[in-house]
């Protein structure tokens, strides 16, 4: 990092808690005295306004635009606007653009996004984006935020060593794409256009619908969600490798259908109105100064927003990664690139002069904030005073309302894993517990939220939580904090351990190891903590419950092992609402239900470079691929894994055993069918499959619960192509549900499955085809045979 560049990072930290100062007549455009323009006026469609405004700027006025700090213009009655609000998993404090110093003070608190992704539950998804969107409304009506978000996280957690993995929904392309698509339709309020069971949305659709009328409106957008970080970005630091400077080397295949798809599926079923274009370089070229990735978006997908910088992307392609020669140069790759403003100061820097230098044209940053005028227009930002909107009636008691703290707690409740529970040791029965000793660091404090986390409404510890549960609690911090760095506290933690008559030891991770700008480089726990646990379970009456926290995948197989360790359970980061969840959880007041959704890799897997963005598996050098699609090394949970309290059993209802795609191939102008010869077996391209949509089907699965407890399940469906296909993952999810049934009884659901997507895979060039011959259609132990036939 050059020390320019450190000096605007730690500016950039040090302003978390700025507040605007507002002039009274100056809070929003387009008040009287200053609404005669004609960008005010909300009969005119918003390219007309945009032009409009553009047209009476001055050049100055311009470049001041081009930042996410962007300074009041006083003569047309334009408020400071400041583009950089976060709100990952609740409203975060990570953005200039958010002040809790406020009428509100406080914001929900979700969990992070790796537990609320465990959860493989769509609905829940999209109403924890719209209660996040009427809180930030909420907080925009009184000055506290701004209307333009970036989240969500949607980058593919690659590697379990990522700092950030927590922040994304894992690692499987089409769940991201999923909850990509529930962020953004719930975040921006396209609402009423389904949500929920089977999948109702397919991914990754391949033509765009051209965007509805609706999209252009002013006040369309309730707000401004963003895809990030626009592309193969998931490494922060590790080894030499910085993200600010780090080269990700993607093949075609691997772009095509891991990176890419969760931004396709963002931006074309999502409608997302910005992506962040991430700091890394893409196969030698940074991110924000690739013009064929940027516009590939707009081209291709249809994307109709702004794009932004990640902050001070641009000041890195010159500082960081000696791309150009000179800041005039980068200014001027990332403007014309397609990267519409930077977070940072380096455009306004340096942008006078590149124009002076003949790098930049004006009207290359008229296109620019053509892009920026219209998502505010859509906004509703220049229709006036708020208070005269639909949303405008949003204030302190729409934000920690009952409703949004409920629906944490059932994020919570529904995403913690259940990894262990030997001889149905959970759940414990009330009557039966008098006493309970918790250990572990973790236990005692308010605020596990991971990444990107504000101020929460009601903040509880787990122990406090417990100790609602069972009165007589005892708590042992047993290390003095998560690294652990001393055994001295273990004696402590022993003799509470004894006396309680059940014990729960709460160790893992927490942001001192995963976090922006540090990768872990063990999957072990940190420090002492597996002393503490294996010391406690050594001197305890009964076997012990062992609860992890953080985001990151950790080598636990030696509680995976140990006979004294009865139960494990995952709670990622919980947010407020931990210490109530993991309660009802261990007295079977809730049944869990959530599943891994990345694999758990053992120790072992730290050989592998992390650098190495090669998602195959290469025996050839040694290399054990990524995620479950790829990799062929042991696990020490794969993803997918998650147990409950009741025994479900499973079994395809119906799907077709048969698939005939003859006359649904193009032919050539000869009149030949075009297909291709792959390794002696068929396959056809997926783009000379006509009328894809009609070859859809369901498949019907039905759920029985053969237990005493009701609870809900995940049903992942996957499949498997005819196996001898080079580079074809070992298997894929194509469709998920998540589904109740009660004690006794069966639930059903019926997933859709769209051959020309899911059924698919990606050759080395880069194409889909679709292998012919037997599919395998698999839902935990039951199997179904699908034939592909010409
Ligand atoms: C909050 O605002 C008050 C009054 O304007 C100010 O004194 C205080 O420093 C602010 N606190 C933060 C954290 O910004
Ligand atoms: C707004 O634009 C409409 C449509 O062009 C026009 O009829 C109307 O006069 C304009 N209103 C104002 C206040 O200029
Ligand atoms: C935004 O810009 C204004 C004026 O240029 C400056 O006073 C303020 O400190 C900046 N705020 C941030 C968060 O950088
Ligand atoms: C960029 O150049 C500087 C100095 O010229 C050098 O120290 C640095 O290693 C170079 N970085 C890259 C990524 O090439
Ligand atoms: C929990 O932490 C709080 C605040 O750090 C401290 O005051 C309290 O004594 C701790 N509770 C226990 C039981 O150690
Ligand atoms: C704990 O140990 C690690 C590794 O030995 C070291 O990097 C870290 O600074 C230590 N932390 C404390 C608080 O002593
Ligand atoms: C689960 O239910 C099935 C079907 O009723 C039964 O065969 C099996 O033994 C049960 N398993 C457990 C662990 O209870
Ligand atoms: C999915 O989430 C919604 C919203 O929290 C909830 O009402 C529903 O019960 C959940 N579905 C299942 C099967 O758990």
């Amino acid at each position: 990092m050059s020390n320019v560049f450190r000096f605007l990072f730690l500016s950039i930290i040090t302003v978390l808690h700025f507040v605007q100062p507002i002039c009274a007549h100056l809070q929003y455009p387009c008040k009287p005295p200053h609404h005669t323009y004609q960008f005010c006026n909300t009969s005119l469609p918003i390219k007309t306004r945009a032009k409009s405004l553009i047209s009476i700027l001055t050049l100055d006025e311009k470049i001041q635009q081009l930042s996410d700090n962007v300074t009041q213009i006083p003569r047309l009655g334009i408020p400071a606007y400041e583009w950089w609000s976060e709100s990952l998993h609740g409203i975060a404090t990570n953005g200039p653009g958010i002040s809790f110093n406020g009428t509100i003070k406080s914001a929900t608190a979700f969990p992070q996004v790796i537990l609320t992704a465990a959860a493989f539950n769509r609905t829940l998804w999209n109403e924890i984006a719209k209660a996040i969107a009427v809180e930030a409304r909420a907080m925009y009506n009184l000055g506290q935020a701004g209307l333009t978000f970036w989240a969500p996280n949607i980058n593919i957690f690659r590697d379990p060593r990522w700092g950030r993995g927590q922040e994304t929904p894992g690692e499987d392309p089409m769940v991201t794409s999923a909850y990509a698509i529930e962020y953004v339709r719930g975040f921006q309020g396209q609402n009423g256009r389904g949500v929920g069971g089977g999948n109702r949305h397919l991914f990754g659709e391949r033509r765009f619908l051209k965007n509805d009328d609706d999209d252009e409106k002013s006040g369309s957008l309730m707000l401004s969600a963003c895809c990030k970080h626009y592309t193969a970005y998931d490494l922060d630091k590790w080894g030499g490798f910085t993200r600010y400077d780090f080269n990700a080397k993607v093949s075609k295949q691997d772009m095509e259908d891991t990176y890419q798809p969760p931004f396709q599926s963002c931006i074309v079923q999502g409608k997302a109105s910005c992506l962040m274009c991430s700091y890394n370089r893409v196969n030698g070229i940074p991110a924000c100064a690739d013009r064929d990735l940027l516009q590939k978006a707009r081209k291709d997908w249809g994307f109709k927003g702004y794009i932004t910088s990640d902050c001070d992307a641009v000041a890195t392609i010159f500082e960081n990664n000696n791309f150009t020669k000179t800041p005039e140069e980068a200014v001027a790759v990332a403007l014309k690139a397609g990267t519409d403003i930077n977070c940072g100061t380096y455009m306004l820097r340096h942008m006078k002069s590149a124009i002076d230098k003949g790098k930049v044209s004006v009207k290359d940053i008229d296109q620019a904030l053509f892009n920026l005028f219209s998502v505010l227009l859509r906004l509703g930002l220049f229709d006036g005073n708020p208070s005269g909107n639909q949303f405008g009636n949003l204030g302190s008691e729409n934000v920690c309302s009952s409703e949004h703290k409920k629906l944490a707690l059932e994020a919570t409740k529904q995403g913690i894993v259940l990894l262990k529970n030997n001889q149905k040791f959970l759940p414990w029965s009330k009557s039966e517990v008098s006493s309970v000793a918790i250990i572990g660091p973790m236990a005692n404090i308010t605020n596990i939220g991971g990444d990107y986390t504000g101020f929460s409404c009601k903040p509880e510890s787990i122990l406090q939580g417990l100790q609602n549960y069972v009165k007589d609690t005892f708590y042992a911090a047993g290390c003095r904090d998560v690294p652990c760095n001393s055994s001295d506290g273990i004696p402590e933690a022993v003799s509470i351990a004894k006396e309680a008559e059940y014990v729960i030891v709460m160790a893992g991770l927490d942001l001192s190891q995963e976090t922006e700008d540090l990768d872990r480089y063990s999957l072990l726990l940190p420090g002492h903590q597996m002393a503490l646990i294996s010391s406690v379970a050594s001197v305890t009456k009964k076997p012990v419950v062992l609860v992890l926290t953080g985001g990151g995948p950790i080598d636990v197989s030696f509680a995976e092992r140990d006979l004294r360790i009865a139960s494990i359970i995952w709670i990622g980061y919980p947010g407020e609402t931990g210490g109530k969840a993991l309660s009802e959880i261990l007295f079977g007041d809730y049944n869990p239900g959530g599943r891994l959704p990345m694999t758990w890799y053992p120790e072992s897997f730290t050989s592998v470079p992390m650098s190495d963005m090669n998602m195959r598996a290469d025996p050839s050098r040694g290399y054990p691929g990524r995620t479950y699609r790829f990799y062929i090394g042991d696990r020490v949970y794969g993803f997918g894994h998650g147990l409950s309290y009741a025994n479900f059993s499973y079994k395809i209802l119906s799907a077709p055993e048969r698939l005939s795609l003859s006359g649904y191939i193009r032919a050539d102008s000869q009149g030949h069918i075009l297909h291709g010869r792959g390794n002696g077996l068929d396959y056809i391209r997926v783009d000379d499959v006509a009328y894809c949509n009609s070859l859809r089907f369901y498949v019907q699965i039905l759920v029985n619960n053969n237990g005493n407890l009701g609870g809900s399940q995940v049903i992942l469906l996957f499949s498997q192509v005819p196996k001898y296909f080079k580079g074809a993952p070992e298997r894929q999810i194509i469709g998920f549900d998540r589904v109740h049934a009660q004690s006794y009884r069966s639930a059903e659901t019926s997933i859709l499955v769209d051959p020309c997507q899911h059924l698919s895979i990606v050759n080395e060039q880069g194409s889909k085809i679709l292998p012919l011959g037997d599919h395998t259609l698999i839902v935990e132990d039951m199997k179904h045979t699908l034939s592909i036939e010409t």
